[in-house]
């Protein structure tokens, strides 16, 4: 096709474009515009949410455009599964159900993915990343999660719990019906009733390795393929009890709180957590002021503890 031949081709489609120069002009642009777009495209890692319990991906509408407006062509999933009541369904079932939306996720993503989860959705993610043998999640955030458990009847988990007083919610949760049936009872952990908790808990001292089980090493392995772990909390949440359990910090049987490096689960390093701490790549995050249901919409959250790591 010769120059003449080209442009009046191209004048079938753009009847105004009259002279070489704006073809060129138009070409130039085009080109420049693509390579733009492929920049963003490849600049900034897709990021992965996964919501909280009595929630859905509608929560993050406010992060996402915190992470849109800082990384312009950022990728972001809010995951939209077991929303709402669905989100009270066991942990181990939730689990396998977001793996496999992860994964489709990363296969489209070979450059690795960012993932923060909120809340039970921290617990739900550390369970996918000890699941899943080659998953490519780079930075892992937990959103005031409840990692070394829950203690504590707040009024949201009270439509959940009809139960008042916390040291009563083991008769309720460590019975294998409720094991089976609420989320919340999977890591509801009553350090008064440790024998119990240990017992009859079917999720919590798995994934912490707290009760010693024949996938613990895999599981480890697993979880150690991602870059770095970012722990965000503070003392004013109100939900997550103790707040500390945000950081894997917990009561001991007097109810006092150890910090996370003196936990067991840290010192016999059973899950990787010492490993990523010794690497130097566990950061925690910690901010006063912050109720358990801002986390995800308070731009100085973001700023501090969050923008960094979605690189
Ligand atoms: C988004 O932020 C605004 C202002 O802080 C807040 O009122 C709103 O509830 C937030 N939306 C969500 C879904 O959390
Ligand atoms: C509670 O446990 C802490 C840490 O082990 C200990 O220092 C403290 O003396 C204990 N308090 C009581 C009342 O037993």
């Amino acid at each position: 096709m010769n120059i003449k031949a080209e442009r009046s081709w191209l004048m079938l489609f753009f009847p105004n474009c009259t002279s070489m120069k704006t073809f060129s002009f138009l070409v130039t642009s085009a080109v420049l515009m693509l390579l733009l777009a492929a920049g963003y495209t490849s600049a900034y890692k897709p990021v992965i949410l996964v919501h909280g319990v009595l929630s859905g991906p509608s929560s993050f509408k406010n992060l996402t455009r915190f992470i849109k407006k800082a990384h312009p062509g950022t990728e972001v999933t809010a995951i939209d599964l077991f929303n709402n009541e669905e989100s009270t369904e066991p942990m181990w079932e939730q689990i396998d159900g977001f793996a496999k939306v992860i994964q489709e996720i990363m296969d489209k993503s070979p450059e690795g993915v960012h993932l923060l989860c909120y809340s039970q959705g921290g617990l739900i993610c550390r369970g996918v990343l000890s699941k899943l043998p080659n998953h490519n999640v780079q930075n892992f955030i937990a959103l005031s999660s409840p990692l070394a458990g829950q203690f504590g009847v707040t009024e949201m988990l009270h439509e959940i719990i009809p139960v008042s007083g916390r040291k009563l919610v083991y008769l309720l949760c460590y019975r294998q019906f409720a094991q089976m049936h609420i989320s919340i009872c999977n890591y509801w952990n009553d350090p008064l009733r440790r024998v119990k908790y240990l017992k009859f808990n079917n999720f919590l001292p798995l994934l912490n390795g707290e009760k010693a089980h024949g996938k613990m090493a895999e599981w480890k392995k697993n979880f150690l393929r991602i870059k770095k772990l970012v722990l965000i909390g503070g003392p004013d949440d109100d939900v997550i009890t103790p707040w500390q359990s945000s950081q894997f910090g917990f009561y001991n049987n007097n109810e006092t709180i150890i910090e996370m490096r003196k936990q067991m689960f840290y010192r016999k390093n059973t899950f990787g957590l010492k490993t990523l701490d010794t690497r130097g790549d566990l950061i925690m995050c910690t901010r006063s002021g912050v109720k358990h249901t801002e986390w995800h919409s308070n731009k100085k959250v973001f700023k501090k503890c969050i923008q960094k790591w979605f690189d």
